[in-house]
């Protein structure tokens, strides 16, 4: 069991058979496990110096005389600086970009543990998988010219009585769905009256997962659908272009047309789409699956015009089928990996991070790629139509930040983490971790919305 790589929780970023195949090949250079463990004593020695600077950091907040090497973290942070922020829930908050800001250090964090939170994956607890520090929990998203609500678990239940919150996207959006049920669970002292209505386990689950919060009626759920798209077989007429081409397709997306389980989607409450991390050439021409649109497979569509349309098709579905005086949609960008030295096929790294990029401007990568491509369709869509249907959550650039919040070593559970070095998982995220923070922004967008859409009350006319 423990040399299974399907052990391993979630590695979605990482091809099952590529994985093995990586492992085997790890195993062929036994006698370097020497050298993997002096490696391993000197990362643990430089994790030591990091330590100790972090406990500047820290103790440079509680006093902040005492540390003026880190006085600049605390920049607008405290005091007058403060003061001067709006509320963004307030009056003058409406024109605040909550998206542009800092991360800070706040002792008041995190805003649950894991060993608290049963809805926990385990790939996702990197503290009882063994990662040393806790830095990472302890960052707060400071928006530049406003302050966010904190996250009321108990308001938010309330808000959310008899309702549906549905999550959708790839194992990115999975982790953003249990942090969501953590936040939420974190006021609900009987842990036993929240459940998956189907008693199905949160692991390796694929398909659909509905939790319900008994005392509250609410469900908060979970498709995956990595592409948003439908992927199935491709069309019987494409069997002779195949041949001619002499490829195989095992699978097409179909760029026009959501996913089949959309009808499950479209009345939800609260609706929070994601995609993006499978829109590359491994996941999908390399394993035989091509682009359909129509009847017809493009043998020659690239995957960076493949995504264009499918976002496209996701906006028009949202535009056309979604009812926004009952569901509010969230449309959440992509989150940037961090790999250094390679990627996750060739032993990229990431488990020497612990500090956040604080107050650098940080140069685009190429892994923006599907950030830019969604950017271009969503403004696009904002300019042409009359009010936008559905809210972006822009995590794009305050994600990139935090390198320091992936499971690198700490993903395979309690008893075999920390994984080989050379196998490190830089795209799922550490829980508690980034992704509440991308929850706490959906939880201030939507109770603006909710403020806004009431006062606006008794002349909003819904279109049908
Ligand atoms: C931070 O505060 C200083 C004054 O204390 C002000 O001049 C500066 O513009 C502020 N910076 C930001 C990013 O708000
Ligand atoms: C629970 O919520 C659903 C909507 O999600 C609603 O249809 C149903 O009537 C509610 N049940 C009760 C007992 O209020
Ligand atoms: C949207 O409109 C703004 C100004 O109104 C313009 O600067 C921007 O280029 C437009 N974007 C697209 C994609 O058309
Ligand atoms: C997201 O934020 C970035 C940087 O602030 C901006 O360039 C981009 O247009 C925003 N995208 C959307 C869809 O709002
Ligand atoms: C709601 O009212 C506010 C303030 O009067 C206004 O700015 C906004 O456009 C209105 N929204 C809708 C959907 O009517």
């Amino acid at each position: 069991m423990s040399n299974d790589p399907s052990s391993v929780p979630d590695l979605e970023a990482m091809p099952f058979t590529e994985a093995f195949k990586k492992f085997k090949r790890l195993k062929l250079f036994e006698p370097s496990l020497g050298v993997l463990g002096f490696l391993f004593v000197s990362v643990c020695v430089i994790l030591c110096f990091v330590y100790l600077d972090y406990r500047a950091v820290a103790k440079g907040f509680r006093f902040p005389a005492q540390s003026e090497r880190f006085m600049w973290l605390q920049k607008n942070n405290s005091g007058s600086g403060k003061d001067l922020r709006v509320e963004f829930l307030g009056d003058k908050g409406g024109e605040c970009d909550v998206f542009d800001g800092d991360w800070v250090w706040d002792d008041s964090y995190p805003l649950y543990h894991s060993n608290g939170c049963p809805f926990l994956d385990e790939g996702f607890r990197c503290t009882e998988n063994g990662r040393p520090d806790l830095f990472y929990t302890k960052w707060r998203w400071q928006p530049r010219n406003c302050n966010l609500p904190r996250f009321d678990a108990k308001l938010m239940l309330e808000k959310l009585r008899d309702k549906r919150v549905v999550f959708v996207g790839d194992s990115i959006g999975r982790n953003q769905w249990e942090s969501f049920l953590c936040m939420l669970a974190s006021a609900v002292p009987n842990k036993d009256s929240i459940y998956e209505v189907n008693g199905n386990p949160i692991t390796k689950h694929k398909g659909f997962l509905v939790f319900k919060f008994k005392d509250y009626n609410c469900t908060v759920e979970y498709y995956r659908s990595p592409f948003l798209v439908v992927q199935g077989r491709p069309p019987s007429g494409a069997s002779q272009k195949i041949r001619i081409a002499s490829q195989k397709i095992r699978t097409t997306l179909r760029l026009d047309q959501m996913d089949w389980n959309s009808g499950k989607w479209r009345d939800a409450d609260v609706l929070v789409f994601n995609t993006g991390h499978w829109w590359n050439y491994e996941k999908t021409i390399r394993g035989g699956c091509y682009f359909q649109e129509g009847k017809e497979v493009k043998m020659e569509m690239s995957v960076e015009s493949a995504y264009h349309r499918a976002i496209e098709t996701v906006v028009h579905w949202i535009d056309t089928t979604v009812n926004p005086s009952r569901t509010q949609v969230f449309f959440r960008t992509y989150a940037p990996v961090h790999f250094r030295g390679g990627d996750w096929r060739n032993g990229g790294n990431c488990h020497l991070e612990t500090l956040p990029e604080l107050g650098s401007s940080l140069v685009p990568s190429e892994s923006w790629l599907q950030f830019r491509i969604a950017n271009i369709v969503l403004s696009e869509y904002s300019n042409t139509s009359r009010a936008m249907k559905f809210d972006v959550l822009n995590v794009t650039q305050l994600t990139a930040r935090r390198k320091d919040g992936h499971l690198s070593l700490y993903y395979l559970g309690p008893k075999l983490s920390p994984a080989p070095i050379h196998r490190q998982d830089c795209s799922h995220w550490c829980l508690p971790g980034v992704p509440d923070t991308w929850n706490e922004l959906l939880y201030a967008l939507f109770l603006k919305h909710e403020r806004t859409s009431t006062f606006n009350a008794s002349t909003y006319r819904a279109p049908v």
